[in-house]
Formats: C-alpha cells, structure tokens, sequence
C-alpha cells in the first residue's frame, strides 16, 4: 500500500508543486498525495492542487478564535483522508506540541535556512532571507526535518546548502534558495519517508 500523504499549505504553494511533479514524473514510488490542506482560503497552492486533480480543502486559521478549535478541525480531516505522513509545505500555523504529538515521526517539514540557524519562533518565508543577509553568513540552504514540539527543533532529514551573492535582496535569496534546495530536497524527502513508513521501518 503507497503511504498517503497530506500536504497543508498556506501561500503560494510552489514547493507543493515541487512534488506534484515528482509524482507526475512517476518518482514518488510509495507514496500518494491524498489531500492538499489549506490554512488559509486564498492560499494559490489550492488552485495548484484544482490544476493537478487532487482533493483540497480549506481549513481557515482565521475563522477559528483558538489554535486548539483550528487542530481539532484539521485532526479530524486529517483521519478522515486517512494520511499517513503531513508535509509542511508553506504552512505557517506553528502546530501546538499536543497536536505533534498524535503524529509521532509522521510530520515533516520545510525551512528555507540551513538548521540551526535563522530558525524558530519568528523565521518564516521572507523574514529568514532578511535575517541571513543581516547576519552576513555566505552559505545558507534548506532543511527538511521532522516536527516536534520544539519550533523547527526535530531530527534533520535532508538539506542543501546555497550561495549567497552579494548585492542578494531576501526576494532574489528566497528565489535561489527555493530553486536550488528546496524544491530539490522537499520531493526527495517525502519519497524517502514514504519508503521508511510503507516498509514499516519508522
Ligand atoms: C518556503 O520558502 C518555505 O520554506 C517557507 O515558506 C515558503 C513557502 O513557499 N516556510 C517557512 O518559512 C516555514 N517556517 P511556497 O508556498 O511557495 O511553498
């Protein structure tokens, strides 16, 4: 049985689209994307998932008063679509330790920072590529790593180191960031979870 993947997003989505692709290149040997779930209703990877004919929904972070009201609603979708693994792709709701916890080893994610730096509460999207160009450091990358309760705090899976050029802005960073290791790192991550948790070996 492929193990079934639910990705949750809320933005652009192109590092979904960095794996609906890999699928669509037939890479993605075990596993399937079962649902794309969105935190955030104008989120542009819903449209992504509409365009690859895979099931979505719309789960609004603002229409819930609480986090707590937010991971119930998106537990129960999650049990319904039956995932076996969460991808993080872009999702900025930081998930209570409670929530992580119901899914052991099962959540993974994206950061666009090479772990452990510019990471954490507060590092997310553009404000990492903002945070390394003010730190001045000539390397930075991406990580794929498991979620735990700890902000960017679980065991690394992958990552991928990237230049920093001078004169770089966060946007041209994010870009080159992106193009070079993430949407390289991300597909292969989930293949190689996907392996581990079908052969029943995580
Ligand atoms: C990506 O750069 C991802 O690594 C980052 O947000 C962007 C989403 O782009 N995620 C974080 O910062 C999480 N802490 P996308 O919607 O086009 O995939």
């Amino acid at each position: 049985m492929l193990t079934r993947v639910a990705v949750l997003v809320s933005g652009g989505g192109t590092n979904l689209q960095a794996i609906i692709d890999f699928a669509k290149a037939g890479k993605l040997k075990d596993g399937e994307i079962v649902a794309v779930i969105a935190s955030n209703s104008k989120a542009y990877a819903l449209q992504r998932a509409e365009n690859a004919g895979i099931y979505h929904t719309v789960i609004d972070r603002k229409s819930f008063p609480s986090l707590k009201g937010f991971e119930e609603a998106l537990l129960k979708e999650l049990e319904r679509v039956e995932a076996d693994l969460i991808v993080l792709a872009g999702f900025m709701t930081v998930l209570s330790a409670d929530f992580v916890s119901r899914y052991p080893q099962r959540i993974i994610n994206v950061h666009p920072s090479l772990i452990p730096s510019f990471c954490g509460d507060g590092f997310y999207g553009l404000k990492v590529h903002e945070a390394a160009l003010a730190y001045g450091v000539k390397l930075t990358g991406a990580t794929v790593h498991y979620v735990n309760e700890v902000t960017d705090g679980g065991k690394i899976i992958m990552q991928k180191a990237v230049k920093v050029h001078d004169g770089d802005t966060p946007e041209v960073l994010q870009k080159r960031v992106m193009e070079q290791a993430e949407w390289k790192i991300l597909p292969q991550a989930v293949q190689k979870i996907c392996k581990k948790i079908k052969e029943n070996r995580l």
